[in-house]
């Protein structure tokens, strides 16, 4: 076999075409059980590996995914330990089972401060993706909106500065493609999980029309029925764009 089939004959509802979610609260999900925080990333990586399949299964293009930001690095050494740790052991089971699972994987932010080992992974990841269609993954990983679009500006500085552009010749379009998301359409819809109201500094730029879905359950304990009731939501809304809908 090997072969993907795609369930979308059972779909019965539109699956929005890329959702982002803020996956918190594994901190909690592991206090509230007496075990370190870090079992609580080992719980909640797997829970990605879950959610993520049942994304590609329902038809979704993209999945993206807050993983780590540029302010976790405020962490101990030790946690940030665990989730670089529990990192590489996903990718390298990813490049294992990409033939088989079809999921491709991208990564969005600022690689170079990740462990060598890990920047090469990711790339082996991505390369290996790139041989495949289909549903995608993407992780944000040092990844900080703010980050993003400074950087989105000084390289649009540096080709003026270059000679090569126009400042005149900037627009929106111009701009979302010197952002690490560069190429993908702005996710329809963020889902943070653990109650939080805010967006740590997640796709700020992209999400200036995303619907949000917030939800009490923590990051381990969510489920693909929680995602249906997030997609049931979205679709009973009105998306106006600034515009009027009849
Ligand atoms: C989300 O869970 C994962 C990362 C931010 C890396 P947290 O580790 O933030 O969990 P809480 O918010 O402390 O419960
Ligand atoms: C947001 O969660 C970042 C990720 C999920 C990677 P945080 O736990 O870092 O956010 P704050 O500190 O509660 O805002
Ligand atoms: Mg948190």
């Amino acid at each position: 076999m090997g072969l993907f089939n795609k369930k979308t004959t059972e779909k019965t509802r539109p699956v929005p075409r890329h959702v982002g979610i803020i996956l918190d609260g594994n901190g909690r999900w592991a206090q509230r059980r007496g075990l370190p925080r870090t079992a609580g990333h080992a719980a909640g990586s797997e829970n990605f590996r879950r959610i993520a399949t049942y994304c590609r299964d329902i038809g979704m293009d993209y999945l993206t995914v807050y993983a780590f930001s540029t302010e976790n690095w405020k962490r101990s050494e030790e946690e940030i330990g665990a989730i670089l740790g529990l990192l590489k052991k996903y990718l390298l089971e990813a490049l294992e089972k990409m033939e088989r699972d079809r999921i491709r994987l991208r990564f969005l932010g600022d690689l170079s401060r990740l462990p060598g080992e890990l920047q090469e992974l990711a790339a082996r990841t991505g390369e290996t993706s790139a041989r495949y269609r289909g549903f995608q993954a993407n992780v944000c990983l040092n990844y900080g909106g703010r980050d993003d679009i400074v950087r989105a500006a000084r390289a649009f500085a540096a080709q003026c500065a270059a000679g090569e552009r126009d400042p005149a010749s900037l627009t929106e379009a111009a701009f979302s493609d010197l952002l690490y998301s560069a190429g993908l359409p702005d996710p329809d819809l963020i889902i943070r999980t653990s109650g939080e109201l805010r967006l740590s500094n997640f796709l700020l730029w992209q999400a200036a029309y995303s619907e949000f879905y917030v939800t009490d359950t923590l990051w381990p304990d969510f489920t693909p029925e929680e995602l249906e009731r997030a997609i049931a939501d979205f679709n009973g809304r009105s998306r106006r764009f600034g515009g009027v809908k009849p």
